[in-house]
């Protein structure tokens, strides 16, 4: 392996140089003979309806263990399951949940499809988590839940928010789609606030298709939750009586199957993703014009993809660093999403229900704009995402690493 001090000297793949991944990144099958055998169980029951059948109930207990938790509920995706935990805490109409600017839809959805409308609160620039300073400042008599998302795998500031949330009597809901086993202060993020909301769908550490999970520890939480996934029905016996407006967010025997064997593949998954990005970051720690993602303190990431930030006065701008990078063949992209989601056109014009104006006509205060959160913005200007998975081997690793160091070296002596 070339040393740093060669690198000034090696020329770019962009330039017609070798590259500095030769070799493909290693991948291996995400499932095998055990989601086959208990997808076979789950078709030999007869029955694939969740209330009826092993396998959901199964895969819950196990999560529940495994979070040390005492209810797990399912349901049918991630946004599933926080439009649940947000219904289970009979959030409504014209009620404010502040929440990040830099998600997924499916954080969004959840919070729109309550009537209520998203407060976005800056980041914290180095660990693109929810600032617990900002969230306090965007707190009114309005708000109901704070709703913090461990973006990347990588922990927010619990101890502040839940400190905030006590002090101001609001529900704290996680956002741990991207989070499984991550820890805060040696404990598990999901397990922090009121509830904790997960996804299976087919990208996270763990996929079966789609599907998600809620934890909670609190029993009434965790019954309101179960009839709210399932259109308010009480599947433990008894006369159908809905007494709320509830959606069908079942998950199916065959889902809980895949998802029972990925849930043992978990802790192996998480492992590795962290051998790879621990190491990974300690030597991106070391490349001058890097400003690798830092954790909050007591924070351990789950790695479900690295982010750093390029200093576009070290070595231009992030876009074409990435481009020298991709050319390199290293496993590289610039930004996440292409803007803070409240520049999402159903925020800018105000488009809900129907295409009518609820809920935002209720909130004509609130602004969705260009320079809401100043620091998610410069987060998405000058980031750069890095795949990881548990595949990856150290090979992957050494070339990943000469790539970034190649590619910086050549970029900082550019504008030297
Ligand atoms: C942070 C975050 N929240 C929520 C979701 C929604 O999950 P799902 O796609 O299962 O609905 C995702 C999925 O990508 C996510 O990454």
């Amino acid at each position: 392996m070339p040393t740093v001090s060669a690198t000034s000297l090696a020329p770019l793949a962009l330039h017609g140089g070798p590259r500095a991944k030769t070799t493909p990144y290693k991948s291996a099958p995400r499932f095998d003979a055990n989601e086959l055998r208990e997808l076979q169980e789950a078709l030999a029951q007869g029955t694939l309806f969740y209330a009826s059948g092993q396998k959901t109930k199964d895969f819950c207990a196990r999560f529940a263990a495994r979070y040390g938790v005492r209810h797990a509920i399912p349901c049918s995706s991630g946004t599933a399951a926080l439009h649940i935990a947000l219904g289970a805490c009979e959030i409504k109409p014209g009620d404010e949940v502040i929440t990040a600017p830099i998600t997924d839809m499916g954080t969004l959805s959840a919070i729109l499809l309550c009537g209520a409308l998203p407060v976005f609160a800056d980041l914290d620039p180095h660990t693109y988590t929810l600032d617990p300073a900002a969230v306090a400042e965007k707190i009114s008599p309005r708000t109901a839940a704070i709703l913090p998302v461990h973006l990347t795998g990588a922990p927010c500031a619990m101890d502040a928010l839940r400190e905030l949330a006590a002090r101001h009597d609001l529900w704290l809901v996680e956002d741990c789609a991207q989070a499984y086993l991550t820890e805060y202060k040696r404990q598990l993020c999901g397990t922090l606030g009121d509830l904790g909301c997960f996804s299976l769908n087919d990208f996270k550490h763990i996929g079966a298709g789609d599907g998600g999970v809620v934890l909670t520890n609190d029993d009434a939480l965790a019954a309101r939750a179960r009839l709210f996934s399932d259109k308010a029905y009480d599947r433990s016996g008894g006369a159908h009586n809905p007494a709320f407006i509830a959606p069908n967010y079942r998950l199916t025997e065959l889902q809980a199957a895949v998802g029972l064997a990925q849930l043992a593949k978990l802790d192996g998954i998480v492992a590795a993703r962290r051998r790879y990005g621990e190491r990974l970051h300690r030597g991106l720690e070391s490349i001058a014009g890097l400003r690798p993602q830092r954790f909050v303190e007591g924070g351990r990431g789950s790695f479900w993809f690295y982010m750093l930030r390029v200093d576009e006065a070290v070595l231009g701008p992030a876009g074409a660093f990435v481009e020298a990078l991709k050319a390199e063949g290293v496993n590289a992209s610039a930004g996440y999403i292409d803007r803070p989601v409240y520049l999402y056109d159903l925020f800018v014009n105000r488009r809900g229900f129907g295409g009518s104006g609820f809920p935002f006509d209720l909130a004509p205060h609130l602004r969705y704009e260009a320079g809401l959160c100043p620091r998610a913005e410069a987060i998405l200007r000058d980031a750069v995402r890095v795949t990881v998975r548990e595949s990856f081997d150290d090979e992957d690793l050494e070339q990943t690493l000469w790539g970034f160091r190649k590619v910086a070296a050549h970029f900082a002596a550019q504008r030297a």
